[in-house]
């Protein structure tokens, strides 16, 4: 994405729209490391919300134009998803980031964006994913098996929950004195890091020849 003409650099900028459902967090933390160019040469263009929720406010705190797509005001679940998918199109948006979204999304939006659309789940994918695994049901799952290790795993969507390539995987271990809650917190603070990390590389390797 870098080149130069007569000596001059120029350095191209990618848009990246996150959509979340919630709290919003990592939405934030992805925002602030755009800004230190922890994720180097990226914009965040805007936050798509299915619903109200705080992600709205931080993004308004960030000065991040934002836009709530609600199902129910949609006739089709395709016509829900196309309207995301327009609205990520209009804002040049060329890697797209769920951070906290519930909802499973299908065409057009993959077809729009085939591998350029990655998830955070806070487990080591493959283990405890899939539908309804989301939230602290993932860390009570986790101590309820006896696992050793836990942690956060960032990657593509495709038309399943929880299942394209992995493209980052960070671990911490899962102490006998944990419980659902710590272990939840462990990971949060852990996703804050990872997702700013696994994103700055996938758009290294996006701007790499194939
Ligand atoms: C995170 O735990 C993420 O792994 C999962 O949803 C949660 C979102 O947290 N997909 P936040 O809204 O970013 O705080």
């Amino acid at each position: 994405m870098r080149g130069s003409f007569r000596g001059i650099k120029r350095v191209l900028i990618t848009y990246l729209g996150v959509l979340a459902s919630g709290n919003g967090s990592n939405f934030e933390r992805l925002a602030q490391a755009v800004l230190s160019s922890e994720i180097p040469n990226a914009q965040i263009a805007c936050l798509v919300t299915d619903r109200e929720c705080p992600a709205l406010d931080r993004a308004g705190r960030l000065d991040i134009p934002f836009f709530i797509f609600k199902p129910v005001d949609f006739a089709l679940a395709v016509e829900w998803t196309g309207a995301i998918t327009d609205c990520l199109k209009n804002h040049k948006v060329e890697l797209v980031l769920f951070a906290g979204f519930l909802r499973k999304i299908e065409q057009p939006l993959l077809a729009a964006y085939k591998n350029r659309i990655l998830n955070i789940h806070p487990a080591l994918l493959p283990g405890f994913g899939g539908k309804g695994m989301y939230g602290r049901r993932v860390h009570e799952a986790v101590i309820a098996a006896g696992v050793k290790e836990s942690g956060v795993t960032i990657h593509v969507v495709d038309e399943q929950y929880d299942h394209g390539p992995v493209v980052w995987q960070e671990r911490i271990p899962v102490e006998p004195t944990d419980t659902p809650e710590t272990l939840e917190a462990k990971i949060h603070q852990l996703e804050h890091t990872a997702y700013p990390r696994a994103v700055a590389q996938y758009l290294k390797q996006m701007a790499e020849p194939a």
